[in-house]
């Protein structure tokens, strides 16, 4: 299945629905609060949360937050690895994370 960027609208119905998303100063991205808003709760099945924070651990509770709101199912599971900022993690994700979050996705779908 084809990555997606946030501004294609979901049009057709899924089962799961993988949203990357990371902390911004603290908190998650107002394009990601609205796309989550665009979701129409009769097409997605549920939403498994991935990201790539530098600090903090997981943007579950904000996006959880808002799939609530939208009548949409979250997953429990998530995946995290660090990213860079600011010199910090120099190089994450890497190729060990991305193969990590490959993994973790087919433990997802199977
Ligand atoms: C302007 C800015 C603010 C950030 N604020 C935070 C933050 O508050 N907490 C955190 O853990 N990471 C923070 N980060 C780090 C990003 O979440 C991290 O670099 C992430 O991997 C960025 O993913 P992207 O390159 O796909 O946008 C910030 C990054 C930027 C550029």
């Amino acid at each position: 299945m084809e990555a997606l960027p946030i501004s294609s609208p979901v049009t057709e119905a899924v089962d799961v629905l993988f949203l990357g998303n990371s902390y911004y100063a603290f908190s998650i991205d107002p394009a990601v609060r609205e796309f989550i808003r665009s979701l129409d709760k009769g097409k997605v099945g549920r939403i498994v949360n991935f990201g790539s924070a530098a600090m903090l651990n997981s943007t579950y509770k904000k996006v959880k937050a808002e799939a609530d709101k939208a009548g949409i199912p979250m997953d429990g599971r998530e995946f995290h690895c660090r990213g860079e900022f600011k010199g910090m993690h120099r190089g994450r994700p890497n190729e060990e994370d991305l193969a990590a979050a490959a993994a973790f996705a087919k433990s997802i779908i199977q």
